[in-house]
This record gives C-alpha cells, structure tokens and sequence, in this order.
C-alpha cells in the first residue's frame, strides 16, 4: 500500500492509502489527508490544490493540460494538482 507524506503548517502527516487514491477525493470524504490538504474545485480549475512533490514524482503520469495550463512554469519546481493525480507509489508532499 503506497505511504502518502504531507508537510503542511511546519508539521508531518503521513498515513497509507489504497493504490490509485486520489488525495482530493479522500479528503473530500474526510479521510486522510483531510483536513490538512487545502483544495477546492477537484477538477483541474482552480490550483488552490497545488502540491509539491519531494519525492516519489518519478512514479507519477507526466502532467496533464490541465495541470500544464494551472502550474505554468511551477510546474518545473515540481508542482503537481493533487486532484489530478492518482498515487501508485509511495510519495512525499508539501503545500505551501
Ligand atoms: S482542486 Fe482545483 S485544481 Fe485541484
């Protein structure tokens, strides 16, 4: 089962999921990383989910359109839309 890490407010939360877990689905359900991961369209529109990755990126799908037209250049920093991504592998997050 992959192991999700979030750093988020200075702090660690990290718990297991079930492979192919959408972060913003889960929190929407109130399931870890609820109520520490900040979203809220779940479709690729508003960034507000924006996410960065600090390893296990190297297992993830290329970025789609819409996390290329949402991130632009942060994208190259190793930006993701957590509501775009569905986690396979163990990862390491931190949200701003
Ligand atoms: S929640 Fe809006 S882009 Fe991900």
């Amino acid at each position: 089962m992959p192991v999700v890490t979030l750093h988020k407010f200075g702090q660690s939360f990290q718990d297991e999921v079930k492979p192919n877990t959408n972060l913003v689905v889960r929190a929407g359900i109130k399931q870890f990383p609820y109520p520490n991961l900040q979203y809220e369209c779940g479709m690729g529109k508003c960034a507000k989910c924006a996410i960065r990755v600090l390893d296990g990126a190297e297992h993830l799908p290329p970025p789609n359109w819409k996390e290329k037209k949402q991130l632009g250049d942060r994208l190259n920093e190793g930006y993701r839309l957590a509501c775009q991504l569905w986690i396979e592998h163990d990862i390491e997050l931190q949200q701003d």
